[in-house]
């Protein structure tokens, strides 16, 4: 299907737009450049959200996405192939993407106790279709330890409209159920990536950078006053999240952290490189420049991981990177165990297969999931390194 729908414009994703970086990245205007589009391609895998859908275990029936809510919540069965040894993962619940909302508590209760045996940690992306608030109630009813790092996902051509929209239920979110389960606020995703590419710059602080810096800097601010607003008995913290090479020297003087995408695919790494080039431009990157601010906010990585399968054959690899579950081990068996050794905080790419990022961008965006989109674990062995 052709993409449709305002949110596939509003999130930035429009097919000129990623023609004009792989243009951008042929051009090899500088090293340092490639590599700025290289990421920004990667934001662009990262725009697609995680979509969540009833997490059915193996054994159980195809039918679970359709079961009522369990009456208890907190009781599950638990898979002994998942252990938990991710930092983080990158989730975005199913239907949870304008204008077809169908995101409901019955999957998302599904997928939190599903993630809850892999890690202590999400992140969203954004904050349309009830997700936070659904998060944190599946997050509440099922007991588990986790801690959601909650987004809003502004645009910057649309007059603040998506920032407004998902305020008003993030705010819905944190008076209905607290901020016991909330790592922080993410105020924007590949803002600065989207404003650039728009603006044909890939300087993060070129005087036109600085320009987009600026209402993404408002956002930030408007959202730290509302949380002052309300009073809450622990103060949030308030980052956001970009491409690796998309980050203004003035927004990250603004936040508490700051989450960077950096996916060795599209830096066209071999898998036998990869974990490494993503902690060698981690560290050399965002670590620094983070280091190198006032205010010095805590860098992590948004998202890293490694596609399976693509929707064109001809995009199922990148250069030396290919795209298949073999390859999705290697990147799992050299990246997660180390990354944790290192204490570097990642959000792995992500929880399971989004299907809708397939029908809008085809290539490899729809298959970065640890499962399918039905829940299934891919044929991939998780890491035995369990954190607490
Ligand atoms: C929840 O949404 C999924 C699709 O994401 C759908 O298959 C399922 O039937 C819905 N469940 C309920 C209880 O509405
Ligand atoms: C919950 O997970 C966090 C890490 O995210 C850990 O520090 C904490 O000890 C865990 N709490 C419990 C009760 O296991
Ligand atoms: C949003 O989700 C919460 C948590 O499950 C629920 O209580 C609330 O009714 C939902 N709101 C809407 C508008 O569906
Ligand atoms: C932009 O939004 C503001 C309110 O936030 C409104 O006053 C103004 O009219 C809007 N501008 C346009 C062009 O829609
Ligand atoms: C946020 O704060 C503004 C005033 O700065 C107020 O108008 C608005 O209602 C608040 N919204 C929320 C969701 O708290
Ligand atoms: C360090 O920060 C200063 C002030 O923002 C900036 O001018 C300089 O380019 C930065 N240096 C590096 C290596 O990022
Ligand atoms: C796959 O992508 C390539 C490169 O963008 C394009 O030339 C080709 O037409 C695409 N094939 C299909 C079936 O979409
Ligand atoms: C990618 O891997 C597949 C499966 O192993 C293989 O058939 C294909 O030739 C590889 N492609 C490239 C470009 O290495
Ligand atoms: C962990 O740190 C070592 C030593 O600095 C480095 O070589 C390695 O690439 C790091 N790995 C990860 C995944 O962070
Ligand atoms: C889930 O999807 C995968 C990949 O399409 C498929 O191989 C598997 O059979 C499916 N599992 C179930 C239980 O439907």
């Amino acid at each position: 299907m052709a993409p449709s729908g305002p949110n596939y414009y509003e999130y930035g994703w429009t097919q000129d737009n990623r023609w004009l970086e792989k243009q951008e990245a042929a051009t090899k205007r500088s090293k340092r450049v490639v590599i700025g589009v290289l990421l920004a391609l990667l934001a662009l895998i990262g725009i697609a959200v995680g979509v969540g859908v009833g997490i059915s275990q193996s054994h159980k029936s195809s039918s679970s996405s359709l079961d009522a809510i369990p009456s208890d919540p907190s009781k599950f069965d638990k898979d002994p192939d998942l252990f938990r040894s991710f930092y983080g993962l990158a989730y975005t619940p199913e239907g949870s993407q304008l204008p077809d909302c169908g995101a409901n508590l019955s999957d998302v209760i599904k997928d939190i106790q599903l993630m809850s045996q892999l890690t202590t940690r999400i992140r969203l992306y954004g904050a349309d279709c009830n997700q936070t608030s659904l998060v944190m109630d599946a997050i509440q009813q099922t007991k588990v330890n986790m801690t959601v790092y909650i987004g809003n996902y502004p645009v910057s051509t649309d007059n603040n409209t998506a920032y407004l929209r998902q305020r008003d239920e993030i705010d819905i979110a944190i008076k209905a159920f607290g901020v016991n389960n909330i790592g922080g606020v993410t105020v924007g995703n590949e803002f600065m990536l989207n404003y650039m590419t728009a603006q044909g710059t890939s300087d993060p602080n070129s005087a036109i950078a600085n320009q987009g810096a600026q209402l993404l800097i408002a956002d930030i601010d408007d959202t730290r006053s509302n949380l002052t607003s309300l009073d809450l008995p622990k103060e949030l913290s308030v980052g956001t999240s970009d491409a690796g090479s998309y980050f203004n020297n003035e927004v990250m003087e603004k936040i508490d952290y700051m989450m960077c995408n950096v996916h060795a695919w599209f830096a066209d790494q071999t898998i036998e490189q990869a974990a490494g080039w993503v902690s060698n431009f981690f560290q050399t990157v965002n670590v620094a420049e983070a280091a190198n601010t006032t205010r010095k906010p805590q860098p992590l990585i948004a998202e890293t991981g490694w596609p399976t399968g693509s929707a064109n054959a001809s995009l199922g690899f990148n250069g030396a990177a290919n795209a298949t579950e073999d390859n999705l081990q290697i990147f799992l068996n050299t990246f997660v165990c180390a990354a944790n050794a290192n204490g570097t905080g990642y959000f792995f790419f992500e929880y399971f297969d989004e299907p809708w990022k397939t029908a809008a961008f085809g290539g490899v965006e729809g298959y970065w999931g640890l499962f399918y989109s039905n829940r299934t674990l891919k044929n991939i062995k998780i890491p035995t390194c369990v954190l607490d």
